[in-house]
């Protein structure tokens, strides 16, 4: 089946930068479902149209498998981010700036209280409708980014905020 398919990273990035969290997404030629899938992934809402119906059990597969597929996404999105700036720092010496969360370096101050919070359940509401939770305040789940090797930085345990996880953001697969 042809499905011309867009790279995941292309959609995930494209929302991250034209869109802020509890965004609706809306994709009017949803084919294996990328754009909603990314949409999950980065805590925006999403609408999908598609009009062939040998899609829905390809996307269905994709959401599935979304905890996985989006936690070990954004565990290498963090660890391409250490690569980067320590070789950046090797190169050019350290930045101004430093993520508050994780607790490395950035370059811009926008950088400085990003927090990608990780998929923590998927429940599927109706036939063609999900939600998604994240770990909002789970600072536990930061352990396999923070734990990587950083001689470079200072290492500092981190606080809750809040107490409660909260079922953060709704997604939806729609067809017509
Ligand atoms: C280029 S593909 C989209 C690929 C998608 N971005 C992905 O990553 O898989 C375009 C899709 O639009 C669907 N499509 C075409 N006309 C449509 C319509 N009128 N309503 C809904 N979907 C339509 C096609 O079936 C096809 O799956």
């Amino acid at each position: 089946m042809r499905s011309a398919a867009y790279p995941f990273e292309l959609a995930y990035r494209l929302i991250n930068m034209f869109s802020i969290k509890d965004d609706i997404i809306l994709d009017p030629f949803l084919g294996t479902g990328t754009s909603s899938l990314a949409a999950m992934i980065s805590e925006r809402n999403s609408i999908g149209y598609e009009i062939d119906f040998k899609f829905k059990e390809i996307i269905e597969n994709r959401i599935n498998n979304l905890r996985d597929f989006a936690n070990s996404y954004i565990d290498d999105r963090i660890n391409s981010h250490v690569n980067f700036i320590n070789n950046r720092i090797e190169k050019k010496g350290t930045t101004k700036h430093h993520n508050e969360i994780y607790n490395f370096p950035v370059v811009t101050s926008q950088e400085k209280t990003i927090k990608i919070n990780k998929v923590k359940d998927l429940n599927q509401v109706s036939d063609n409708e999900y939600k998604v939770s994240y770990y909002i305040n789970d600072y536990d789940n930061l352990e396999g980014a923070i734990s990587i090797e950083m001689p470079i930085f200072k290492k500092e345990t981190i606080s809750p905020t809040q107490e409660n996880d909260s079922l953060k953001t709704k997604n939806s697969v729609k067809e017509v």
